[in-house]
């Protein structure tokens, strides 16, 4: 069963102004498209094709490159686009508190993300994440 690129589950501009709509678009329909078709071309014709993302995953033979890097992209996308969205909540006090621990304030934790963030080296990741922290 080959792996599907998912619908995008709100509009791409959803998550203006924090995530602009190009970058939603980039994302999805480049990046994660691009994993998607590459992964089910790691996997065409192995034991892998029937298995799902978590079962690849979590028993990766980590000298498959191919398998490695883009099951990781095609998870990791599906990831974002799940649990981020246009509707806020609240925070839960659990991790209210771990981040008051942790860092003594929100906004030292912003600032400790952002900087972490922007030194990150990845594909895509820093320029979303900072900018969406820095809004
Ligand atoms: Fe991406």
């Amino acid at each position: 069963m080959a792996f599907k690129l998912p619908t995008l589950p709100y509009a791409a501009d959803a998550l203006e102004p924090h995530i602009d709509t190009k970058t939603m678009e980039i994302h999805h329909g480049k990046h994660h498209n691009g994993y998607t078709a590459k992964l089910n071309a790691a996997i065409d014709g192995t034991e892998l094709e029937s298995k799902s993302i978590e079962e690849i995953l979590g028993n990766l033979d980590m000298s498959n490159a191919a398998v490695r890097n883009n099951g990781g992209g095609y998870y990791n996308h599906c990831l974002f686009w799940e649990i981020m969205g246009p509707n806020s909540t609240e925070m839960s006090s659990e991790l209210s508190d771990a981040i008051e621990a942790g860092f003594g304030s929100f906004n030292a934790f912003k600032d400790a993300f952002s900087k972490a963030a922007a030194t990150q080296f990845g594909s895509g990741g820093r320029g979303c994440v900072y900018k969406a922290m820095a809004n």
